[in-house]
């Protein structure tokens, strides 16, 4: 065995939709700008399942659709940057929804592009002989962390969770993976959490909220994702002929216009979901998989690429053959 593939996938997003004419009552905003700046009509948000809860059905569809029983897994990790609790992580809570026995799980923290670096992490575990089946899930409930009196972020995000199985191959499925972090000292994408304690005083507990500077976090997506493309496919003997595919993180409809036009990648390749669901950061690359297979856009044999960028920063993507 040299090889790792994915032998099936799944997905969860709430029921409840919520409209970009919603959004208009709630801050100045309007359908025209969200549309036009972001390709987002509409996004899910949970109002009574957590993380855990839309990585659980992900996971169930993705177990469905591969075939295999939550009792074979012996590797669990969930990407996510909104788990329901500091700790246990979520990928424990699912463990424990799933009824699964004791194996390795953990949860990785890469904002958008987790599941890209949950990918990385799954496939040379399996490769290293270690491990036989690993369940991969990008999971979040953005909206917790979202001020909705800001208007510049809270159109932006929803909720979402995608899942993937991964098992030894004899023949290459996962065929290259790349994972890239740099520090962000100008905090163009932070979420605050617990200030140290002065003293013993208990501090007044704010409730932290998402910061973006918008079109700095552009700028460096721009030039990201065709990094990353350029990289993949230097890097093998492919050219963009041979991708079938390419599922990009959706954060915003003009990124990824922007990226397959410097890299002339014909519009009928970028996969897009996002104006139903908006960016639902390490959920948004699963998601789209689970979707471009599920839609027959993605088929047995076909080689797709993924990438991603978030907060970090940090950014990568994959080559997949199906
Ligand atoms: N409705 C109406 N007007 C708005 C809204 C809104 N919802 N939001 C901002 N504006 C206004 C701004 O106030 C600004 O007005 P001003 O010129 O009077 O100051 C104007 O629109 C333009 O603002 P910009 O920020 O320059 O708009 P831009 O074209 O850059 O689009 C956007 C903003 C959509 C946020 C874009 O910069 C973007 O997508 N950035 C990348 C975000 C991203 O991908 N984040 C990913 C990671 S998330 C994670 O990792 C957890």
């Amino acid at each position: 065995m040299s090889y790792t593939r994915i032998i099936g996938s799944g997905s969860a997003v709430p029921d409840n939709v919520v409209t970009n004419a919603m959004m208009e009552a709630i801050v100045e905003t309007s359908d025209e700008w969200i549309q036009s700046r972001t390709g987002i009509v509409e996004r899910r948000i949970s109002t009574d399942q957590n993380t855990s809860d839309l990585a659980y059905l992900a996971a169930k569809r993705a177990m469905e659709a591969a075939a295999v029983d939550a009792k074979s897994i012996d590797l669990l990790i969930v990407a996510t940057v909104t788990p329901d609790m500091p700790f246990p992580g979520v990928s424990q809570l699912l463990q424990r929804k799933l009824n699964m026995h004791p194996i390795t799980a953990f949860d990785v923290n890469a904002a958008c592009s987790g599941f890209i670096y949950a990918i990385n992490v799954a496939d040379a575990m399996i490769r290293s002989g270690s491990y036989r089946r690993a369940l991969v899930i990008g999971a979040e409930t953005l909206t917790k962390i979202t001020d909705f009196t800001d208007r510049n972020t809270c159109v932006l995000f929803g909720d979402a969770a995608g899942a993937v199985v991964i098992e030894p191959s004899d023949t290459p499925g996962i065929e290259r993976v790349i994972t890239r972090s740099k520090g962000d000292h100008e905090g163009l994408l932070t979420l605050e959490g617990y200030p140290l304690k002065q003293g013993f005083k208990t501090p007044q507990k704010p409730w932290p909220f998402l910061q973006m500077q918008g079109s700095e976090v552009f700028k460096f997506a721009t030039r990201a994702m065709p990094e990353i493309i350029n990289d993949l496919l230097s890097q093998s003997s492919y050219t963009m002929d041979d991708i079938a595919l390419v599922v990009a993180h959706q954060a915003n409809r003009r990124i990824i216009e922007s990226s397959g036009k410097k890299l002339r990648i014909p519009e009928d390749k970028l996969f897009m979901n996002i104006e139903h669901y908006g960016n639902t950061s390490a959920a948004s690359v699963p998601l789209a998989i689970d979707e471009a297979i599920r839609s027959n856009r993605l088929k047995k044999g076909d080689l797709f690429l993924t990438v991603a960028f978030g907060a970090g920063l940090t950014w990568g993507g994959a080559l997949i053959r199906l």
